[in-house]
């Protein structure tokens, strides 16, 4: 099999520094595993729009859909506040998942235990807490039409459309009951049936494709905004999470924060099957590319790092080193070395980015 291929599109903000913490662990896997990729490098967001008027180059689309995997820093920033919004940086990355199709956001919210005194909640509510939201990514809210600003009257009026076709809410469910089989064995699915004809659909079909080919998966049906609430009273109640693309967005990152710090998360975003088998997939850290501290060194690499173990997993059906990269992650957490997003009021000395990276590679180097 020929060598497999990374797109990496580092973006803005604490987006470059947190990736080429993870080029340093690509190429130790390369060196100490045999596990070799082809890796190119691309613009996306501001730096795309900085460099060729849009926020993603055609050439730069078409070299992602080649790809066996794209790896994302971050987009956006407040220098891009003022553009008009067809070419905002997040229009780069919302084409990116459109066009490869990419409909399975998986965004695990996991609390590592050097880290459960630092969440917000107590420590026994969020201890252990390993769950996995499925956010539907490529329709709803975000792409439905009719969309736009327009005139009615004297006024001005704002449309979005939240539109679900029943295959989309079909191969959604899929994805997670999947999932939900290789984890704990439980789906509980989030809309808001009690509002929205979109979603008494979802709730339908969602229970259609457990009874016909899931039966074995246990499914349950929470209003999104009781299941905000769940999450935020006993999160470890849930297994595996499906949900709309805006439930999904507003939920994963409520998710984040129970786990101390939003520097911590990474996902996959994964779509159909290639001819050579493996899923059409971007790899991102769920953190946004924070303007306040960017270019300062002072940036958690780790969400960007376990993306990579997550592009390992999924893409590269890898899930050994997967691990071996994880548990390097929490051998360094262990350690004791925080970034300054993980320390917590009694304070301590932050590590910068660099030396986070260096210390994830030589807990690498230690696993061997
Ligand atoms: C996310 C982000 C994106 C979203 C933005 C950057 C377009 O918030 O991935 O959660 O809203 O999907
Ligand atoms: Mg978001």
């Amino acid at each position: 099999m020929s060598t497999p291929s990374l797109l990496i599109l580092p973006g803005d903000g604490i987006g470059p520094e947190v990736m080429a913490e993870v080029r340093k662990v690509i190429a130790w896997f390369g060196d100490r595993r045999g596990l070799t990729f082809t890796v190119e490098e691309d613009l996306v967001g501001g730096a795309a729009y900085d460099a060729h008027g849009v926020p993603l180059h055609d050439d730069t689309m078409a070299r992602a859909q080649e790809a066996d995997a794209v790896l994302l820093g971050a987009v956006g920033g407040p220098r891009y506040d003022d553009l008009d919004f067809s070419v905002k940086p997040e229009r780069g990355l919302l084409r990116l998942r459109k066009e490869m199709d990419l409909f399975a956001n998986l965004r695990p919210a996991q609390c590592f235990d050097a880290l459960a005194d630092f969440s917000s909640l107590k420590k026994e509510v969020v201890a252990g807490l390993d769950i996995m939201i499925v956010r539907e990514l490529t329709s709803g809210v975000y792409f439905g039409e009719p969309r736009g600003i327009f005139e009615e009257g004297n006024e001005r009026v704002g449309i979005n459309t939240q539109r679900y076709t029943e295959s989309e809410i079909d191969r959604i469910a899929r994805a997670a009951f999947d999932l939900a089989r290789k984890r704990d064995g439980r789906v509980c699915s989030m809309e808001k049936a009690n509002v929205m004809e979109s979603g008494i659909l979802w709730r339908e079909v969602v229970q259609k494709v457990h009874d016909a080919d899931y039966p074995d998966v246990e499914l349950s049906h929470m209003y999104a905004d009781a299941g905000a609430m769940q999450l935020c009273r006993w999160p470890k109640q849930f297994d595996v999470i499906v949900t709309d693309n805006l439930f999904g967005d507003l939920l994963s990152d409520a998710a984040a924060m129970l786990t101390g710090s939003l520097g911590m998360l990474p996902s996959a975003s994964l779509g159909a099957p290639m001819p050579n088998g493996r899923p059409k997939a971007l790899y991102e850290p769920v953190h946004g590319s924070a303007p306040d501290i960017a270019g300062q060194g002072k940036a958690n690499p780790i969400a960007c790092v376990l993306s990579f173990a997550m592009a390992l997993r999924y893409s590269f059906d890898n899930g050994d080193e997967a691990s071996r990269l994880e548990g390097a992650v929490e051998q360094v957490l262990a350690d004791g070395l925080r970034t300054g997003d993980l320390l917590g009021e009694e304070g301590g000395s932050p590590v910068s980015t660099v030396e986070m990276g260096d210390a994830i590679v030589a807990a690498l180097e230690k696993s061997l």
